[in-house]
């Protein structure tokens, strides 16, 4: 009797979760309309060629993908979605992220249920910090703005005026060219710090040319900004003052790169990916991207997307298709994996990831406007931690 009843609800016990544990659920928020619908775009592509090359299944289970519209920086909303896709949805990995104000408001969460939250893009230094169930697969602004800092300064550049956008990123890019800069005996002439939602570059542009610094550096969240920042810089006559623009990768996007047209030529910028990037790994991912979506190039966010997927599969083999978020996380800490952008590992301590850093010009290649490499740092871990 004792034994049927015990074997009753062994059967249940091994039944409900085995049909469960069939597939393995991931939780997407991204912006996929508004201003910032094409940091979404890019990502889901970047998950999606991943997944059509290496397959729907991982560790004898099904990948499940459930993608959510967070609409642009809007913390309350990707909270509701991270929340329902938790509880409601049931989901065992939160992903996506592309804006830090968002990724910081799903933080508590994935602490809470502790569910693996892998960021692919969101870049404030902080952000993995808030959770020890985080970890970022893109980059962070402090990684990618010392080396244009210490390029600048070994490059006779002396004076410069800095304009960031006036949140997280900015603020890291900021305080991290400042720091690296001086250090290296530059000198910040001016800085200024300018609205996220659409701001109108024309009064700054005046007052950077007035102060003649040798350079302007900034940092503005990819998209159109950028491209207005540039008609704005070379209209007002910066360039003919002899003002060097420099930036992070972020303002010379591939996906606007091209919108810019002819005044961009010759832009130094730093980052972790380039489009051009010259490895056969990355010629395959061009031309993969191009088969998901033929209108747009890749850029750095796409990358992150494939590579925060290549994580998670990496981290379920290990774990045998386990979903405990402490087991995956194990898994996720120390793990290096090739990428189109080159070798990349996530940090065992900080869970932030380790990358090369390219100084990039912006030149035609076969007559398109690309980034193209000349210098890297090689294994460049966060500074601002
Ligand atoms: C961010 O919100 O963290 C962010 C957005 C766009 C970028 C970089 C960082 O280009």
């Amino acid at each position: 009797m004792k034994l049927s009843i015990l074997l009753t609800a062994l059967a249940t016990a091994i039944a409900l979760p085995a049909s469960a544990e069939e597939s393995v659920k991931i939780g997407v928020i991204l912006p996929m309309s508004g201003p910032f619908a094409n940091y979404g775009k890019q990502i889901e592509n970047g998950i999606r060629l991943y997944m059509k090359q290496q397959g729907d299944k991982v560790a004898g289970k099904k990948i499940e993908l459930l993608l959510r519209d967070d609409t642009g920086p809007a913390p309350e909303v990707t909270k509701r979605h991270a929340q329902e896709l938790i509880v409601k949805d049931k989901v065992d990995i939160l992903a996506g992220f592309g804006l830090t104000p968002n990724g910081l408001a799903a933080a508590p969460l994935a602490t809470e249920a502790k569910k693996p939250m892998i960021i692919m893009n969101a870049a404030t230094s902080i952000i993995t910090t808030k959770s020890p169930y985080i970890a970022r697969l893109s980059f962070t602004l402090p990684q990618v703005t010392a080396p244009m800092a210490t390029w600048a300064a070994k490059n006779g550049i002396r004076k410069v005026y800095t304009l960031v956008s006036d949140y997280g990123p900015g603020h890291d890019a900021e305080g991290q060219f400042k720091k690296t800069f001086s250090a290296a005996g530059g000198q910040i002439v001016g800085e200024v710090r300018v609205p996220l939602k659409s701001p109108d570059f024309s009064p700054y542009l005046q007052r950077i040319k007035d102060s003649q610094p040798e350079a302007v550096f900034i940092f503005l969240p990819a998209g159109e900004q950028g491209v207005a920042f540039m008609k704005g810089f070379v209209e007002r006559g910066l360039d003919k003052a002899g003002i060097k623009l420099i930036a992070t990768g972020d303002v010379t996007d591939d996906d606007v790169i091209e919108a810019m047209g002819d005044s961009a030529l010759g832009v130094i910028t730093s980052h972790h990916y380039s489009a051009a990037h010259d490895s056969a790994l990355n010629k395959a991912f061009v031309k993969g991207y191009a088969e998901i979506d033929a209108k747009m190039r890749p850029n750095f966010m796409a990358v992150a997307g494939y590579d925060g997927m290549a994580a998670i599969y990496g981290a379920l083999k290990k774990t045998n298709g386990s979903t405990d978020g402490d087991k995956i996380m194990a898994a996720l800490k120390g793990m290096k994996l090739d990428s189109p952008r080159g070798p990349i590992m996530i940090d065992p301590e900080t869970r932030d990831i380790v990358q090369n850093v390219y100084i990039r010009r912006v030149q035609k290649v076969d007559g398109k406007l690309y980034n193209v490499e000349f210098d890297k740092l090689e294994a460049v871990k966060d500074p601002g931690k």
